[in-house]
């Protein structure tokens, strides 16, 4: 469920434009930094093409090469040590419907190749097969990498850059578009409550400065992270400045550079920079820890040998853990 008014001309525009190309089969290449809506915009021009087939999202950078070339192509039995049965990849799956490649920037010089060859053909090979089988599908790409930099210092192929760059629409920061952050605050804030079962919660009118004020380094993300917090976390109705202890970017204290690479943890994970009030970190880590351990419990079906193994740790080490937090 999303939001797709706006009242900023730039989102109009591309919201336009995408209702525009979502019928053809042309790439469109979604650009903007991270957080901006870019999987959103992708899903909604699948939804506007009203393709036969699926959508089917694949995240580039999170997984290893060989285990993202099967998951593209898919493989047949016996392929590589492991391939115990045929798998059809994504591009198959996708067949009259639509591919997302998320975080395209950050393919490896050998997929870029094999890309660049299923866009010209039409057609894939799973691994351990010489069989071509035939594709029509709706390429989305996505990175927040400027891809021309990239092409121009050799990490990414001019050629496949220009199969993918036919319709490039880039997302704006929500700084540049500070007239949404009321309409998605109060559209998150809502859902929020919703979802939580919660009296509905509302604004007063210096908090909703605050929220337009504040840069967003995270854009539509960190703004949602936010407001999930503040939903779970203020006792009171009406959530006001007080509440809502944004981190302090304009610090008078001056920010080491290697600090302003490390802040990226923060963005990485959605943490809370430190706010004026500062804030409390060991409630902080000891949420994360617990909740990674309830997780772990839940995927594993309560047994402590994987679900200690499914976050590195040792049996003994989890089993620790589990009674410090009284979750045994
Ligand atoms: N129009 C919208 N309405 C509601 N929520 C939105 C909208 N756009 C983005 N979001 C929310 O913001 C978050 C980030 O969106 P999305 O994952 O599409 O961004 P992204 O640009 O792909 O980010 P990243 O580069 O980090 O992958 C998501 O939680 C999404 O639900
Ligand atoms: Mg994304």
């Amino acid at each position: 469920m999303y939001l797709l008014e706006t009242h900023n001309p730039q989102m109009k525009k591309i919201y336009e434009l995408a209702k525009k190309v979502a019928p053809s089969s042309s790439t469109v290449l979604i650009l903007g930094e991270s957080g901006t809506g870019k999987e959103v915009l992708a899903k909604y021009i699948h939804f506007c093409s009203k393709r036969k087939g699926p959508f089917v999202p694949i995240n580039c950078a999170a997984i290893p090469e060989e285990l993202l070339e099967a998951e593209l192509f898919g493989y047949e039995k016996g392929a590589f040590t492991g391939a115990i049965k045929s798998k059809p990849g994504k591009f198959e799956l996708a067949n009259e419907g639509t591919i997302f490649l998320d975080e395209i920037g950050d393919l490896s010089p050998k997929l870029q190749a094999k890309l660049l060859r299923v866009i010209q053909e039409k057609q894939v090979e799973r691994l351990g097969s010489e069989r071509a089988i035939k594709i029509e599908v709706r390429i989305l790409a996505a990175t927040n990498k400027d891809l021309e930099k990239e092409v121009k210092e050799r990490r990414f192929r001019e050629d496949l850059f220009f199969r993918l760059n036919v319709i490039p629409i880039k997302l704006p920061p929500l700084r540049e578009r500070k007239e949404d952050i009321p309409l998605l605050a109060k559209f998150f804030l809502k859902r929020i409550c919703e979802r939580e079962g919660i009296e509905e919660k509302t604004f007063t009118p210096e908090a909703l400065e605050k929220l337009i004020n504040y840069p967003w380094p995270g854009n539509i993300r960190e703004l949602e992270n936010l407001i999930e917090r503040l939903v779970i976390l203020s006792e009171n109705n009406i959530i006001g400045v007080e509440d809502l202890s944004l981190p302090s970017l304009d610090s008078k204290f001056p920010v080491r550079e290697s600090l302003v690479k490390e802040k990226d943890i923060l963005n990485k994970y959605a943490l809370p920079d430190i706010s004026e009030e500062g804030i409390e970190l060991n409630k902080i880590l000891r949420e994360i820890e617990i909740y990674y351990l309830k997780r772990a419990l839940e995927i594993a079906r309560g047994t402590k040998t994987k679900a200690a193994k499914l976050l590195g740790l040792n049996r003994t080490t989890f089993i620790e853990k589990l009674k410090k937090y009284n979750l045994v």
